[in-house]
């Protein structure tokens, strides 16, 4: 019998948990036919908004690496060392609703059992502001959309009503998500962000609003580095530089922490892993935190731009996973989902050894110094 890689999430069936998220890979037709017809499960499109955007001159995203013996990070010395993290100030889609309706229709028309979801954003200062939610979540799900994305993290937006600052404000995570609920027929999903000092209020102020699920997580904020012959940050334009968002490996472990208190928090409620992810090894973590699907920004976007080849081996290294754990009787993504999701406590909660086995300061160990002779009985 052939394995199963299905699963179902917020009520929706994917063909495989493996979701792009909203970033390049997503940006255009024909990046997401051909992500549908690689395989993906899923598409979050690249956040639609009804605003006029205008990126940066020059990259919008560069990807930290390192080189030699690893004492060398940079964005500019090619592509040859290993790499570390993503940066980026790009903003979301520049182009209009308009362009992406029509669009999201004929991809739901090519590929009807693939799962589009439609990322959106707008502001949230005014009734104005929240209607042009409704508008977008009307005309995304009218078009097709099989679910919709709230985009409450972008990093880089400067208006305080807006993009990360709407995931920073418990009222505004309320009010725009019941906005959106109003209207919608189809699940509602929030990306939240990783930039706030405990990210389970957030997640408590959107469940409450209705969401049927939170995506964590977003970039975190961050600045290219200094170039030390030229003294200019390695990203800028004149000379100037904002704070931008990192992806890629280097968030891996930090996206995780976030992830872990919410699916700790929230138990029995949906969760969507993002960060650092492009092997099913960094997946599988986020399923045994408790999330039900994952998406893949970075690793897609160097992987011939949509990520074919971390697709397969996403899906290869959860098919022989769920080979080599048969013997428990494990079928499908709920039989292990959320396994070590209490595993995660309080650090008062872990064991300390027993007065006859502690060593503090004594043992072995790599990042500290040599340990202390030990006392010699005449000392
Ligand atoms: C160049 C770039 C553009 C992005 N644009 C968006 C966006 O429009 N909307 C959004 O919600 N997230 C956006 N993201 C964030 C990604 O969806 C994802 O949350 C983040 O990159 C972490 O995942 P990763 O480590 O797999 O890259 C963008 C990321 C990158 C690198």
């Amino acid at each position: 019998m052939g394995i199963d890689l299905s699963v179902s999430f917020t009520g929706l069936r994917f063909a495989n948990p493996f979701l792009l998220a909203s970033a390049p890979p997503t940006e255009s037709e024909s990046n997401i036919m051909h992500a549908f017809a690689a395989g993906w499960g899923g598409v979050v499109t690249k956040t639609i908004g009804l605003h006029p955007v205008v990126n940066v001159a020059g990259p919008k995203t560069k990807f930290l690496r390192f080189f030699g013996d690893g004492a060398t990070i940079s964005m500019n010395r090619g592509r040859q060392g290993v790499l570390h993290s993503s940066w980026n100030w790009e903003l979301i889609s520049d182009k209009p609703l308009d362009w992406w309706l029509p669009r999201i229709e004929r991809i739901k028309k090519a590929f009807p059992s693939r799962v589009l979801v439609a990322s959106i954003m707008a502001g949230s200062g005014s009734d104005k502001e929240l209607e042009h939610w409704r508008t977008l979540a009307r005309s995304c799900q009218e078009a097709g959309a099989d679910a919709l994305e709230l985009n409450l993290s972008c990093p880089h937006m400067d208006r305080p009503d807006m993009g990360s600052n709407i995931a920073k404000d418990l009222g505004l995570c309320s009010v725009v998500t019941q906005a959106v609920k109003e209207v919608a027929r189809v699940p509602v999903w929030a990306k939240l962000t990783p930039a706030t000092s405990d990210i389970v209020l957030e997640a408590g102020a959107v469940f409450r609003g209705g969401a049927d699920a939170v995506s964590s997580t977003n970039t975190f904020p961050s600045l290219p580095l200094v170039d030390p012959q030229s003294l200019e940050f390695e990203m800028n334009v004149d000379g100037y530089v904002s704070s931008g968002g990192l992806g890629g490996p280097a968030i891996l472990p930090l996206s995780l922490a976030k992830m872990a208190q919410m699916t700790r928090a929230f138990p029995d409620k949906a969760f969507s892993g993002i960060g650092g992810v492009s092997e099913f090894a960094h997946a599988l973590n986020y399923f045994l935190l408790g999330c039900g699907t994952v998406q893949v920004g970075t690793a897609a976007m160097l992987d011939r731009a949509v990520g074919p080849s971390v697709l397969k081996r996403l899906v290869a290294g959860y098919g022989e996973f769920l080979e080599r754990q048969a013997h428990r009787g494990w079928q499908s993504l709920e039989d292990f989902r959320g396994l070590l999701r209490d595993r995660v406590v309080a650090q008062s909660q872990i064991r300390r050894p027993d007065q006859a086995g502690y060593q503090g300061g004594y043992e072995p160990q790599e990042g500290y110094a040599e340990p202390d002779p030990a006392p010699s009985p005449r000392d």
